[in-house]
């Protein structure tokens, strides 16, 4: 079995991406494709077929998850190594659009993004590229599953490029084709917000950033806003004591739970870490308009704490990705919880918020250690579990 063996075939979403780009004149060239957040590896594949027959062409593919990224690189490694796919490297999260500087391409494949914050993010980073390439022609091809697309999504790409439209539709999946960037279209900036939190008992104003399309913007998450106070309450009851310890935040979106960690134990060492280079950017600005930056606090884009070493962390905070249904996410949650298992010392304890209709006492315990219930309402739990 070859790698490419490996790979999921192609959704009715891929498929009518793909669809819409011959619909948009095809290949053409220069006939470099440039894909954007490939969760499977499936579309990334078909655009290395679309453009075998040009001995040149290359697919350049990008996406905001390390993950993601990784995965690219282990399913398509025959493709990568005879370099006509180029992903990103390095520990740094590249934006888009200096990743695709290079790429000779008049196409953009992508998934709608989930959130209109995400797509408009997208949107105005094709359009910076096109800017900076000289490529007028350059058009993004999103494509989603008609029940999550919405007009507001027209009107977001139509701010962006002057000529928006849908393509046909394919079973229950469409694509909006954007077109004709228009001129001066800037990167955005992160959207602004702020919160009072208790830190050692006293309330305090903590700035809140989210970049492009980061978990909850830059509102601050009412279940971590439940740990939060049970953390702090057990902070000034002297339960905990990580003065001159290593402290974590596995997850940390726009930084929330990051910045109280650097606020209320200003002599740890901090680290903040994702998977999503958006919320990397969030959490690093959220920390400079707190000014809570200093030597000592990090962020890393990071998938499940890979970098860090086994035992070395006193305290890690946790509010995992949300889930519907009842079961605990196998792949994911489970991930995280055994993540921050091995990262913890002995007696090291993992703070963690869930949905309170969701099973996860059974699976900390089991996973990490004794659990606590630290608080709890009628949405949200809080549980600590000691290594
Ligand atoms: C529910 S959000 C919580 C964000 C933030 N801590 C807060 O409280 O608002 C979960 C975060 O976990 C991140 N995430 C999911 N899987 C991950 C993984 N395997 N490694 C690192 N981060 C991950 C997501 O990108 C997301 O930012």
């Amino acid at each position: 079995m070859t790698s490419t063996d490996a790979l999921p075939v192609l959704d009715q979403t891929e498929r009518v991406i793909l669809r819409a780009a011959e619909e948009e004149g095809g290949l053409g060239c220069p006939c470099d494709l440039l894909v954007v957040g490939d969760s499977t590896g499936a579309l990334t594949a078909a655009a290395l077929e679309l453009v075998a027959e040009h001995p040149d062409a290359r697919v350049h593919s990008w996406s905001a998850s390390r993950a993601e990224t990784a995965a690219l690189a282990e399913r398509l490694p025959e493709a990568l190594a005879a370099g006509r796919l180029v992903l990103p490297t390095g520990t740094e999260p590249a934006p888009l659009e200096e990743f695709a500087a290079g790429a000779e391409a008049h196409l953009v494949l992508a998934r709608l993004p989930k959130s209109l914050a995400g797509l408009e993010d997208l949107a105005r980073r094709v359009a910076v590229l096109a800017a900076r390439s000289g490529r007028e022609d350059l058009t993004l091809i999103a494509g989603g599953r008609v029940k999550h697309m919405s007009r507001s999504q027209n009107d977001v790409l139509a701010s962006v490029f002057g000529e928006v439209h849908a393509s046909r539709g394919l079973g229950k999946s469409r694509s909006l084709v954007a077109a004709s960037p228009r001129p001066g279209v800037e990167v955005g900036t992160a959207a602004t917000g702020a919160v009072r939190v208790a830190v050692r008992g006293t309330e305090r104003e903590l700035a809140l950033r989210g970049a492009g399309g980061v978990f909850g913007g830059a509102r601050a998450d009412v279940g971590s806003l439940l740990l939060l106070a049970a953390l702090d309450s057990a902070l000034v009851a002297g339960e905990l004591a990580p003065e001159r310890e290593t402290v974590l935040d596995l997850g940390c979106g726009n930084g929330l739970l990051t910045a109280y960690l650097a606020a209320a134990l200003p002599s740890a060492e901090v680290l903040g870490s994702d998977d999503d280079a958006d919320a990397v950017a969030s959490t690093r600005a959220t920390l400079a308009a707190s000014g809570l930056e200093r030597a000592g606090v990090q962020v890393a884009w990071d998938e499940s704490l890979s970098r860090v070493a086994d035992g070395s962390t006193d305290l890690v905070l946790l509010n995992p990705p949300f889930h519907d249904g009842t079961a605990v996410d196998a792949t994911l949650v489970q991930a995280l919880l055994d993540a921050a298992a091995r990262v913890l010392r002995p007696g090291g304890q993992l703070w963690v918020v869930h949905n309170s209709h969701l099973r996860y006492r059974p699976e900390v315990e089991r996973r990490v250690g004794p659990v606590r219930e630290r608080a709890r309402d009628r949405r949200f739990t809080v549980l600590s579990a000691t290594r």
